[in-house]
């Protein structure tokens, strides 16, 4: 994304929000581009498109996303409206789950497959690849609680991200086991940690009695360091999970490598989100400039937030992609080229062929609306990349032929109005 500084200073107050970003038309061809991609891979797997607000009461985030997470804690934008608390979404799940349960979606056949794009809003510090505005697509399913229901959503992510043109990527995934699995889990994480804990960071400190899982994903180096020390060695080697759940997240794996897709397991992936339960996985970028903010794409299985929400049990799995960070990651796109700029002092007389050019020739013509000389006329044509000027004044009419110039050589020839639109369609 081009953010370039203002080309007149502007005052601070009237710049966009730190942590925001504007996408001109030349950044916005990336954004179409991807959406297309995101739209047609969804629609050959059976996922249709679902829009939810971007404003939510605040009471379901709370509920949804967990009242111990980072999230919740220190990242919504939170305001007051009559009495009423709402929250600009800092992410989709929780919305589509309400979104699934108000609009009786859980009384269609199972699975109900979803996706979704928009923007989020977390009060994060800015940094690259970290936006306080960024977008997702996610993408929900809801319903089953298979291997094949695990599997399916992981290779979406992962044919995706392939057909966007990513490739250095890496899957990590990991299993959390049920809830009382991880009950049992986080009380034995918490005895080994006990001895050591003034040596963590204080956001650590805090998340030892409420979220303790988290402090194994804290990316602070000395907070890294313990975790990775013998200390745990033992409690991350050995399996928690029931037998039940380590038998599938198995089958989900064999899967997985059936059809040749590589991951790691990674038993400190826990995710900052209290929804999980199962499975959970990243995709993270191996190069790029994304530094520390190398996820690309994170999710897991959430079987109780449905119920948790109100909904009737359901059991579900999602992911989400950013777009700022994917886009980043990709080549520029090629910009959009003019096949015709049209020189002329009359575009109402020339509208009806042109909008046949464009409607059933598909090409893109550009009307010169300046009220401009023919002279200052063409350098715009030539100021624009146009391929083709298309020279249409008086003359023109009475012939009803109009004189075609190649802006790259500068040869010009007289071409009969019917036959244009086939001369601008040849390759040069
Ligand atoms: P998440 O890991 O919080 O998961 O976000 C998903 C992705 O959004 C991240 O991997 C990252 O690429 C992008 N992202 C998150 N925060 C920022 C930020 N501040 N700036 C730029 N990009 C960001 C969720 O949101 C879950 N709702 C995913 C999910 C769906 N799980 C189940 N279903």
């Amino acid at each position: 994304m081009r953010q370039s500084s203002p080309a007149k200073p502007v005052r601070e107050s009237l710049q966009r929000p730190k942590g925001t970003q504007d996408a001109t038309p030349a950044d916005v061809i990336a954004w179409q581009q991807l959406e297309s991609t995101v739209h047609r891979v969804m629609r050959a797997s059976g996922y249709g498109e679902i829009r939810t607000p971007i404003l939510e009461h605040t009471e379901l985030f709370l509920r949804g996303v967990g009242e111990t997470t980072d999230i919740v804690n220190k990242e919504m934008y939170t305001f007051e409206k009559g009495d009423r608390s709402l929250t600009l979404r800092p992410e989709g799940t929780a919305g589509v789950v309400r979104a699934f349960i108000e609009n009786g979606l859980s009384r269609l056949a199972k699975p109900v497959r979803l996706y979704y794009t928009g923007p989020m809003f977390r009060y994060e510090r800015p940094q690259a690849g970290r936006l306080r505005q960024f977008h997702q697509v996610g993408v929900e399913q809801f319903g089953l609680d298979t291997p094949a229901s695990d599997f399916e959503l992981l290779t979406i992510a992962m044919v995706l991200l392939q057909q966007l043109g990513l490739t250095g990527l890496t899957l990590q995934l990991n299993n959390l086991g049920t809830a009382s699995d991880r009950e049992s889990f986080k009380h034995e994480l918490k005895a080994t940690l006990r001895p050591v804990l003034a040596d963590f960071c204080p956001t650590c400190q805090t998340r030892f009695e409420s979220n303790p899982l988290r402090i194994l994903d804290c990316k602070v180096p000395t907070c890294q360091t313990i975790v990775k020390s013998p200390l745990l060695a033992d409690l991350l080697a050995a399996e928690y999970a029931s037998p039940e759940s380590q038998a599938h997240f198995q089958q989900v794996c064999d899967m997985l490598s059936q059809v040749g897709i590589t991951y790691t397991r990674n038993r400190q992936l826990v995710r900052g989100l209290d929804y999980y339960s199962g499975l959970v996985f990243e995709i993270a970028a191996t190069d790029g400039q994304l530094g520390a903010q190398n996820v690309v794409c994170g999710g897991g299985r959430y079987n109780s937030l449905v119920e948790q929400l109100g909904g009737p049990q359901t059991p579900a799995v999602g992911f989400a992609f950013g777009v700022e960070r994917l886009l980043s990651l990709l080549p520029a796109p090629t910009p959009v080229v003019v096949d015709a700029y049209v020189v002329t002092d009359n575009p109402a007389r020339w509208h009806t062929a042109i909008e046949n050019w464009r409607h059933v020739h598909g090409l893109t013509v550009v009307v010169d609306i300046s009220g401009k000389g023919f002279g200052k006329q063409l350098q715009a044509a030539d100021k624009c990349g146009a391929r083709y000027a298309v020279i249409a004044g008086d003359a023109e009419w009475d012939s009803q032929t109009l004189a075609l110039k190649a802006m790259q050589t500068g040869q010009q020839q007289m071409v009969p109005l019917a036959e244009v639109p086939l001369r601008l369609l040849a390759v040069d």
